[in-house]
């Protein structure tokens, strides 16, 4: 009875406000809602059409007057009224409507966040109808999800590859001690993709056919059988009409077309290293980079990363869960976590 009772009273959130996927805890329960962080606008009206997998299901209908949008980009976010709605929505749809409550709820932030990167995060989420808002970093968060002893005082490192954001961190004893968050993720391999076609095969094509590339036959490291798949998009080479053309394409090209997204990245890898305390730096040889988010899934970057820093580099469990997993491990303690004062960044540590 009382548990049932502190059920419709209690209402914490978790939340991972990602540039590509938004995904919802809510205690005592788990994971609620994962959605791709889109929404679809009547361009008339200006009205919310859909969210989530309703309005990036949306995008393809280009006969309607309908705007498709992401509003966060680069881990942050972009268009304000449009988070809000998305929010409120993502909110209303996970807390259920029995709830007496507004919820409490705890949101992951990319490392990177400026002070007008937090503020906007928080008054979204007010407005989007919490009661009170704290903020985690997003790489502790998903340090803490893959299962990283982050009170160790031992170093223990993530790499998280989301679609905005590489997020870099070493923590040690509880807070982070060395981070890097770059706008290179999922997105800018798309992109790097996009180019790639255009120049090598004069061939235009759109964001999802790249992400598709990426996941089919995308790699970071040379793969032992090499694939390949056919891609299809506008002629861009003849003079006059453009016309649709296929072309088959391989993973060692794709590999090509990665290759200065994914230098980015390991910069930023080593960066955070090099930064880091070094006897915290040398306890990384035994404990290895974990890596999380989806960016991590690309073929052979565990091995290029290994390769390249001489740190065993592993993916985690549930790479595309690591934040939200790691804001509901968070509000088990809840108490402790929501009375710290309003302005605190949780796992926040040395930055540059
Ligand atoms: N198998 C795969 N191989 C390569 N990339 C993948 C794979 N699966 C998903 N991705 C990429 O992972 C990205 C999404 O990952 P994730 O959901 O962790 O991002 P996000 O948390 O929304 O973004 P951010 O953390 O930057 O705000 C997309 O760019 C997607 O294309
Ligand atoms: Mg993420």
């Amino acid at each position: 009875m009382l548990n049932k009772l502190k059920r419709i009273l209690v209402n914490d959130i978790g939340i991972d406000l990602g540039t590509m996927n938004t995904l919802v805890w809510v205690a005592g329960e788990g994971i609620v809602l994962e959605e791709p962080s889109y929404v679809a606008i009547n361009a008339d009206t200006n009205k919310v059409r859909a969210v989530g997998a309703d309005a990036k299901k949306l995008m393809a209908m280009t006969a309607e007057r309908i705007k498709v949008i992401r509003p966060m980009r680069e881990g942050v976010i972009a268009d304000a009224e449009v988070t809000d709605e998305m929010l409120r929505i993502f909110i209303r749809k996970a807390s259920g409507h029995f709830k007496i409550m507004q919820p409490r709820v705890l949101i992951a932030v990319p490392s990177g966040i400026t002070e007008v990167g937090v503020r906007a995060v928080q008054e979204s989420a007010m407005r989007a109808g919490a009661r009170v808002v704290r903020l985690v970093e997003e790489p502790f968060a998903s340090a803490l999800g893959v299962g990283l002893p982050v009170e160790d005082p031992d170093g223990n490192m993530i790499v998280d590859i989301g679609g905005g954001t590489t997020e870099v961190a070493i923590i040690s004893a509880g807070s982070i001690v060395s981070c890097q968050s770059v706008k290179y993720g999922g997105d800018a391999m798309d992109n790097a993709i996009i180019q790639f076609m255009l120049k090598k095969h004069q061939l235009q094509i759109g964001p999802r056919t790249a992400e598709n590339i990426k996941i089919n036959i995308g790699s970071a490291y040379e793969l032992p059988e090499k694939l390949s798949m056919e891609v299809k998009g506008l002629d861009m080479g003849r003079q006059g009409d453009r016309l649709p053309r296929a072309v088959v394409i391989d993973s060692d090209e794709v590999r090509e077309a990665l290759s200065d997204p994914i230098s980015n990245m390991l910069r930023a890898i080593r960066k955070a290293i090099d930064q880091c305390p070094p006897e915290i730096a040398a306890r990384l040889l035994d404990t290895g980079i974990t890596m999380a988010g989806g960016g991590s899934l690309l073929r052979g970057l565990d091995k290029l990363i290994t390769e390249n820093t001489g740190l065993h580099a592993v993916v985690g469990p549930e790479p595309l869960h690591a934040v939200v997993n790691g804001t509901g491990m968070l509000l088990d303690n809840a108490r402790q976590l929501f009375s710290q004062p309003q302005n605190t960044l949780i796992g926040h540590g040395a930055r540059e």
